[in-house]
């Protein structure tokens, strides 16, 4: 791997107590580029600006995937990754129905690895702070014929980022718009699966929400996922939670809190679940929280659900199940319990001679 480090931390500029969502972007990134069906050698170097021809394959098509995933400081200082083999196995599954190359495990976690090591004083130690990871891969080849790219490159940026949301979250049952359709990309992180929700996301936000919640594209009769996040209802004693489907992205932090909920001995299924469920249990109280999970969110609680102009509140407890989860959750990335799923992989810092 080559490695060219930067003459200019940008480090004391940034300051730790005020992190918006992705603004500030470490010292250094991961970039490997892949050419005449090979990926070539990775290389670490100081963030910067793409060069790029305007007949860049993705600008045209969007043969373009990405992921997230988060690095935590532990109470002892020492840093770790949570869950980052899920993440990878997820890109190189959108990869592959985005027709894009595998991207290899050493070039991956290696490259992560020693990106993490280098800027490893970007990873905050503040609490719910946490150095945000985004690998992503996109058509790199100059020409515009709608076939897919020859050329690729992958890269791994890193953000200190602070929670995703400032409070609780407000969201909208969208019934007119869809996000995924059956046999599409929704269960990938395909870059259009996020500039398509845009417009309908900023809809919910000029009706003063903050997110969509998404229904199926069939009927639009059932919930599938929340704009950034999967969802979870506890709804009496149980957590429900919609089945995954190709529509849907499979969430790492989806997946571990499911396991947290069943090892606690709570009830949880996951089912379909229909507006019309939500919206009557919303109605008689029987919705006891709702929240949104994902890498991103986190844990967040959400406080009020619209649907065909009537606002429900939902309780959004300090001492309820939500943060309890997340409590949960935190814990085991912060070091703090013990980590018997072993999903936390330690990043080595080597010390100076
Ligand atoms: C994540 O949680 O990593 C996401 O994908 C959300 C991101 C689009 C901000």
């Amino acid at each position: 791997m080559k490695i060219e480090l930067t003459t200019k931390s940008r480090l004391g500029d940034i300051d730790f107590s005020n992190l918006p969502f992705g603004k500030h972007l470490s010292d250094h990134m991961l970039v490997c580029h892949f050419k005449n069906g090979q990926w070539q050698e990775p290389e670490i170097r100081p963030y910067g600006q793409l060069e790029f021809s305007y007949g860049l394959h993705a600008l045209h098509y969007g043969q373009a995937a990405f992921e997230g995933m988060k690095a935590y400081r532990k109470a002892d200082g020492s840093i770790s990754m949570f869950r980052p083999l899920d993440n990878f196995a997820r890109l190189n599954k959108s990869a592959e129905r985005l027709m894009m190359p595998q991207i290899p495990e050493e070039i991956f976690m290696n490259g992560l690895k020693k990106l993490l090591e280098i800027d490893e004083k970007w990873v905050p130690s503040e609490d719910d702070h946490s150095l945000y990871i985004r690998p992503f891969m996109f058509a790199s080849s100059e020409f515009i014929a709608a076939r897919q790219s020859d050329d690729y490159t992958f890269c791994i940026l890193t953000s200190p980022v602070g929670p995703y949301y400032s409070g609780t979250v407000k969201v909208k049952i969208e019934q007119e718009y869809t996000r995924a359709t059956g046999g599409g990309i929704g269960y990938t992180k395909a870059a259009g699966n996020y500039g398509g929700a845009f417009y309908p996301t900023a809809q919910a936000i000029k009706e003063g929400y903050n997110q969509v919640i998404w229904t199926d594209h069939r009927d639009h009769k059932f919930i599938e996922e929340s704009g950034t996040m999967n969802l979870m209802l506890l709804v009496g004693d149980t957590f429900l939670t919609p089945p995954l489907t190709d529509r849907i992205l499979a969430g790492v932090t989806r997946r571990s809190i499911i396991a947290l909920i069943k090892e606690r001995g709570w009830n949880i299924e996951e089912r379909p679940i229909s507006v019309e469920e939500i919206v009557e249990a919303a109605r008689t109280g029987n919705l006891k929280e709702a929240f949104g999970m994902g890498t991103a969110a986190v844990v967040s609680q959400i406080d009020t659900i619209g649907h065909q102009g009537t606002n429900y509140t939902i309780p959004a407890p300090k001492d309820g199940r939500a943060m309890e989860i997340k409590k949960m959750l935190n814990d085991i990335r912060l070091g703090l319990v013990e980590d018997t799923h072993h999903w936390m992989m330690d990043v080595e810092i080597a010390q100076p001679a």
